[in-house]
């Protein structure tokens, strides 16, 4: 089970200066979430916690140890679902353990245990070609589970579906966090999503990237999206992001 801990963390590529002084401390188990504008150094601050990217200042760390590089504990997801369109679900989502030797037999367990947790049973032989957006995304949260990893970072994941299916998958995402012990990592530039899963949101600034404030959201899942608090959240994040009309 993984912390995730960015302390005076600064980043360039080359004359740009994407993020500025960034301190974040997630919890193990914890369900964080990062809103900010396009272009303010969220994704690139996400995949040093992937071990793929690495600070210009400041230290990256999981457990307290500087992140070195990728590992299977720390998972990322994406929107762009980068599944191999020439294998079915079930060899994209067991790639990982027939790399890491796992054998056969036990492999297939894993593959069928994963695909039935996130609402894909039955779907092992299909190609990503016959899936739709939402069941593609899950068959890549699948792939990221499937190795039992301590920490998800999810970069937009949900950017590209329509509204009715992400708030299925938000749901599907919450059952597949609860009670796992997992620590979680989202991109969004949803605001109610980051409200309706977040245990706490950061709220970054436009580039150079900073983060402007950081909310708690205590309300008990699951979370009456049209409450009064969240009403209030939502305003208040829309101000912090100068979207305030
Ligand atoms: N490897 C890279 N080399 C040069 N510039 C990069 C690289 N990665 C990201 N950038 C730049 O850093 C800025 C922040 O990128 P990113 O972290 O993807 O922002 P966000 O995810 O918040 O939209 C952008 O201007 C982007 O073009
Ligand atoms: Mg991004």
């Amino acid at each position: 089970m993984q912390t995730l801990e960015l302390r005076g963390v600064g980043k360039r590529f080359g004359a740009l200066q994407v993020l500025k002084e960034i301190d974040i401390r997630i919890e193990q188990g914890e369900f964080a979430a990062i809103v900010g504008p396009s272009g303010c150094g969220k994704s690139t601050a996400l995949r040093m916690f992937a071990g793929l990217e690495n600070p210009s200042e400041g230290q990256a760390l999981a457990d307290g140890v500087p992140i070195e590089g990728p590992s299977p504990a720390r998972m990322l997801i994406f929107q762009e679902h980068a599944l191999y369109p020439w294998s079915t679900v079930e060899d994209n989502v067991g790639l990982g353990l027939e790399l890491a030797g796992v054998p056969k037999a036990e492999r297939i367990r894993r593959v069928n245990e994963v695909l039935e947790k996130v609402n894909l049973g039955g779907f092992n032989r299909y190609y990503p070609s016959q899936l739709s957006g939402g069941m593609k995304q899950r068959a890549s949260i699948a792939r990221a589970l499937v190795m039992d990893p301590d920490v998800l970072l999810l970069d937009e994941p949900y950017g590209a579906l329509d509204a009715l299916t992400r708030l299925s998958m938000q749901n599907e995402l919450l059952d597949i966090w609860s009670g796992s012990g997992k620590t979680m990592l989202l991109i969004t530039h949803d605001i109610d999503e980051a409200l309706y899963l977040a245990d706490k949101i950061y709220v970054m600034s436009a580039r150079p990237g900073q983060i402007v404030e950081t909310i708690r959201i205590d309300q008990p899942r699951p979370r009456d999206r049209s409450s009064e608090a969240f009403a209030e959240h939502r305003r208040n994040i829309m101000r912090l992001l100068g979207l305030e009309d």
